[in-house]
């Protein structure tokens, strides 16, 4: 039998001697050959819906670094556009969505079913990419979790503590659930659609995980998770997938076990020898390097690398940054953190 790819034999539950590595938003603005292609897309939501340039997009981080994991170049975002919300970006600002503010604006939206025609140049890049990634390279698709997709659609932008979005949940709990429910179906469809297209492995980003406590996280990053994963594993049962339920802090343990998930990604604010302890015992782990390091380089970034992949080498890991890399990060210290993980390890 071929070789495995290292990413794959990671998700597997195997211990490698040198973790595999990918970095979220490994495409974007801090590199300059993104920036010119994204200039030539004209704005960020045409360059997502072009397939050739989006595709050429997930391609130059692997040709510059040889990452072991191409991310399909899309946005969390493009599914509520699918459904019919209203979708733009303020440059500087961030994304911009027509509100959900209750049971009216909530019957405006389409089916989970409905979503296909729109996505269907998204696939057409997943297809692209599985034609054209190099033979070790896995390719991951992804979608956003329920209810970090939901704080944006009720809120109609990014919130700081995603109050509009909390509000609806207490106050027309409804609407909400049906909200939730929707998200939930459309993304099984939208990522299954996407393994058919040729994604290897799939990540669901809960960005916001962190601000629901208690039963809410439960019963609104959980639940909805282990819904989603479900459905997959019964269409697509070789297909692994991440989830990554950003600063859940303690509810990152039993998280794997619980919604099914092959692997959890691991934000920075917990420690990599705390998260050896208590998650990575359910298997893998991604993480969890925090982002400035692209931004501050040196020794810190050596030091902190190296502890990391200390930390996480006694069971199967993916090594990654804790979150993006943001536009202000030095493309050399991307680089310098590669090579460090290589040779801690060799
Ligand atoms: O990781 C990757 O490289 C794959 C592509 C990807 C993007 N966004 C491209 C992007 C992925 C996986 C995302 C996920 C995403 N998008 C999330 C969840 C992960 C996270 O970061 O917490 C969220 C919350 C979004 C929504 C979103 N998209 C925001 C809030 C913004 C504006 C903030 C910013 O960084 O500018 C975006 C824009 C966006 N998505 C960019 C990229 C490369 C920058 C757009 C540009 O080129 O101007």
């Amino acid at each position: 039998m071929a070789q495995q790819k290292t990413i794959m034999r990671a998700l597997a539950g195997e211990t490698l001697d040198t973790p595999p590595i990918w970095m979220m938003r490994q495409a974007g603005r801090y590199l300059p050959e993104y920036k010119a292609t994204r200039a030539e897309a004209g704005d960020f939501l045409s360059l997502c819906y072009n397939p050739e340039l989006a595709t050429e997009v997930t391609l130059q981080p692997i040709r510059r670094y040889g990452f072991d994991a191409a991310i399909l170049f899309a946005d969390i975002l493009l599914l509520p556009q699918a459904l019919g919300a209203d979708l733009w970006f303020v440059t500087g600002e961030g994304p911009r969505l027509s509100t959900v503010t209750g049971a009216g604006d909530f019957a405006k939206l389409k089916g989970a079913s409905d979503v296909h025609e729109h996505l269907a140049p998204i696939y057409q890049t997943v297809r692209n990419l599985a034609g054209a990634l190099p033979k070790d390279t896995t390719l991951i698709g992804f979608a956003g979790a329920p209810w970090t997709v939901a704080t944006y659609m009720i809120a109609g932008q990014g919130t700081p503590d995603q109050a509009p979005a909390h509000k609806l949940r207490v106050e027309d709990p409804a609407t909400f659930d049906a909200l939730i429910d929707l998200i939930t179906a459309s993304t099984i469809e939208y990522l299954s659609a996407q393994i058919e297209a040729g994604a290897e492995v799939v990540k669901l980003f809960d960005s916001w995980a962190g601000s629901l406590k208690g039963d809410a996280f439960q019963k609104y990053s959980l639940e909805p998770a282990q819904k989603i994963i479900t459905a997959l594993k019964a269409r697509h049962p070789n297909t692994p997938i991440i989830a990554f339920p950003r600063e859940a802090g303690d509810n990152y343990i039993g998280f794997a076990k619980a919604t099914g998930a092959d692997c959890v990604a691991l934000d920075n604010s917990v420690s990599a020898d705390w998260a050896a302890e208590h998650v990575q015992v359910d298997g893998c782990v991604q993480g969890n390097l925090a982002s400035r390091h692209m931004v501050t380089g040196g020794q810190d970034l050596v030091d902190e690398t190296r502890a990391i992949v200390k930390a996480f080498s006694k069971g199967p890991h993916i090594f990654n940054l804790g979150h993006g890399i943001t536009p202000d990060a030095n493309p050399d210290n991307v680089q310098l953190m590669i090579d460090t993980v290589r040779e801690t390890t060799a």
